[in-house]
């Protein structure tokens, strides 16, 4: 029986120690297909997602994450990595997707001439003004035009190099999620990891210097003592501000 998304986050739990079981590859790949439908930032989809079986990566892998024992026993592994420099690719697909979108409807009846404009102004101008930097000082000249801007009318702030790379990385991270949740649901369990040497684990995939790795989530089936403790969150009303 398949669990409710509220079980499935009940379940989820970080596990360190997984059973020496085979996972079924179809359904972990699955539970990565499930991740791409996270929200994202733009629909992006600035990630890509590195699912590793092979045993000779898992153990290269392992060392990089200080084999500590999510990587050390997982059984697969996933490396959920930020491709910030993919952006003119992506928005090509956006786009692509839109215009034949619009040219349906268009031959439908429908009027789509301002829909098909702002998104044209969506995908060839502002994702350029966003993802656009060179060596960091595009978005020091970004970031002065939106402070004075800013005095008069609300402005978008986040345009710094630095922004950027935590706008990609949250959209990753909700993929991840989606992916943990999914795999909850069959009844597999999960570790992400950020401790890990990231130059290491970009060598090991031969991924680009621009990519970065969000995290590395562990897979596998959980060991009687695979999880380490009692789930301890600090008290709600600690988090939760009601205006
Ligand atoms: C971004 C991120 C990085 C994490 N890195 C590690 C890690 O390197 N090693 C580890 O054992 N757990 C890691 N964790 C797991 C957290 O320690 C864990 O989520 C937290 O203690 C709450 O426990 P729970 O996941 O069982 O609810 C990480 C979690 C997140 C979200």
């Amino acid at each position: 029986m398949l669990k409710t998304v509220s079980e499935a986050i009940e379940y989820r739990r970080s596990v360190r120690k997984y059973l020496d079981i085979q996972l079924d590859e179809e359904k972990v790949k699955n539970c990565i297909k499930n991740a791409t439908l996270a929200p994202n930032s733009s629909n992006m989809q600035l990630w890509e997602f590195y699912h590793v079986t092979d045993i000779e990566t898992l153990k290269k892998l392992s060392k990089a994450c200080f084999d500590q024992n999510a990587a050390k026993t997982a059984i697969n592994m996933v490396v959920f990595v930020a491709r910030r420099d993919k952006w003119k690719e992506r928005a090509k697909y956006n786009l692509d997707f839109l215009e034949d979108m619009f040219d349906k409807q268009e031959k439908k009846g429908i009027d789509v001439e301002r829909r098909r404009k702002v998104s044209r102004r969506y995908y060839k101008k502002l994702m350029p003004t966003i993802y656009t930097d060179f060596l960091g000082i595009v978005g020091y000249y970004k970031k002065l035009l939106s402070f004075f801007i800013g005095l008069f009318r609300p402005i978008y702030r986040e345009v710094l190099f630095s922004d950027v790379r935590v706008i990609t990385h949250k959209s990753v991270a909700l993929a991840a999620e989606n992916f943990m949740l999914s795999m909850a649901e069959i009844g597999y369990d999960t570790c992400p990891m950020e401790g890990s040497d990231t130059n290491r684990v970009k060598k090991i995939l031969n991924l680009p210097r621009k990519a970065e790795i969000t995290m590395i989530i562990g897979c596998g089936i959980r060991a009687d003592n695979g999880v380490y403790s009692e789930r301890f969150r600090v008290p709600f009303e600690r988090v939760y501000k009601k205006i």
